[in-house]
């Protein structure tokens, strides 16, 4: 097959699709990858890299679209909304793209792409079941986020994390709570204990309690009813107000407490909730420091502004944007790991395209195909029938 990979586009974004040893892979096994010129360079992969990886280095995108029958993109339509529209283009019938395209918060991509007659993988929707566990870019790149999380906590805090008794006197351990400890909020406790801190967590998720005791830090329960709080998936359910509210006046002192508070807990396609509100920022000790890993959607601190680095009432509130891409070469890495095992199961043992619709991984994951939005759920977020609804009704 010819597989292409182009430069990323959209501003800020430093990663790679995929890394040299993710494209040796496939060019050992006789297939012809052309990546962009330099769209390695901002993760540390040189184009040297892949040429020795058996990549052919191409300078002409509208080229690589042209030839390619895979297209390899960390941030595709959808994901990258800013200037994505210019490849659409370039994309051609039957050609197969994989990225990330956020599928959910961005479903008109995939009409737009099923409207080209490409084929589009959101690497979002990955299915959480052990076996495709290697493939899942969401939970690779939140681990990383939550790593760089705490580094960036760290660095605004006017305290150091570590306790230390010395002859100038004792220095208290900094108190980090994280809250949402899903993939990157138990890598945010593991990264803070790391560190010297000392962590709690807290998640709506009962198993989350275990969770966070197997990475040294201590759960926060609050009195109220989580038993329906776990949705399909091992993904949290959108909860009613009634509970936030109840949640938001357990939580204010526990967050009083706090030198750091890193907040993670986002729900799939929906607004974050808000779990630290403007009345807690006040309560908080003049030093502190949040960083709101939920800042692109909507943030679950009520004062986050997204991108920025607002100081209120004393508390420095950080809403970073695309985490991962600042931790760019291990973040290639991963998400080219993921890409390849993702690609792999969708490669017959003769190397052609094979997709297989009967495999929950494929059928998870292919959002448009021969022309339709294929993924039951994106059309329903389009407001399209059913298709076996769509193919029953009459033509005209
Ligand atoms: P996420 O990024 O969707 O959400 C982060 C965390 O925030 C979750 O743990 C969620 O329960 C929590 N949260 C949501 N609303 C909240 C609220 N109001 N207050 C406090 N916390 C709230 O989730 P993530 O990190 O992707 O993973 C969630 C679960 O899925 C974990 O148990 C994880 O182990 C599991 N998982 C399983 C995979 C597999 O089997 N292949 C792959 C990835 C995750």
């Amino acid at each position: 097959m010819n597989i292409g990979i182009p430069s990323e586009i959209a501003p800020g974004e430093n990663r790679v699709a995929m890394t040299p040893a993710n494209v040796a892979v496939f060019t050992g096994r006789g297939h012809r990858v052309v990546v962009q010129a330099g769209a390695g360079d901002a993760a540390g992969y040189p184009d040297s890299a892949f040429v020795e990886a058996g990549a052919e280095i191409g300078s002409d995108r509208d080229a690589i679209f042209a030839n390619a029958e895979i297209v390899l993109q960390v941030q595709g339509f959808g994901a990258n909304a800013v200037n994505s529209e210019q490849d659409l283009a370039r994309v051609r019938p039957g050609q197969l793209l994989m990225a990330s395209m956020d599928p959910l918060a961005a479903p008109q991509a995939a009409a737009q792409v099923a409207e080209r007659g490409a084929t589009a993988v959101a690497l979002e929707l990955v299915p959480r079941i052990s076996r495709a566990q290697s493939m899942d870019v969401l939970s690779s790149m939140a681990t990383l986020a939550g790593y760089k999380a705490v580094l960036t906590a760290a660095m605004a805090s006017p305290r150091i994390f570590p306790m230390l008794m010395t002859a100038a006197g004792t220095l208290q351990p900094a108190r980090v709570f994280v809250m949402g400890a899903g993939v990157a909020g138990l890598q945010a406790c593991a990264t803070a204990k790391r560190l010297g801190a000392v962590v709690e967590a807290y998640d709506v998720r009962p198993a989350a309690q275990e969770q966070i005791l197997s990475v040294g830090a201590k759960p926060i329960e609050l009195d109220l009813d989580t038993g329906t709080s776990e949705g399909s998936g091992g993904y949290a359910k959108e909860q009613g107000e009634e509970f936030l509210a109840r949640q938001r006046e357990l939580m204010t002192e526990v967050i009083a407490q706090q030198d750091v508070v890193i907040t993670t807990a986002a729900v799939p396609g929906a607004k974050s909730p808000i779990l630290v509100t403007a009345d807690m920022v006040k309560a908080m000790k003049p030093g502190s420091v949040i960083v709101d890993l939920a800042a692109e959607r909507g943030g679950n601190c009520e004062l986050t502004e997204q991108g920025k680095t607002v100081i209120v009432h004393g508390v420095t509130i950080i809403g970073p944007e695309n985490v991962p891409a600042t931790v760019e070469y291990h973040a290639s890495q991963m998400y080219g790991k993921n890409l390849e095992n993702l690609l792999n199961l969708m490669l017959s043992e003769e190397e052609q395209l094979n997709l297989n619709f009967d495999d929950e991984v494929i059928a998870g994951t292919v959002v448009a195909h021969a022309g339709e939005v294929v993924h039951p759920h994106m059309r329903k977020l389009l407001g399209l029938p059913d298709l076996a609804a769509a193919d029953a009704a009459p033509a005209n």
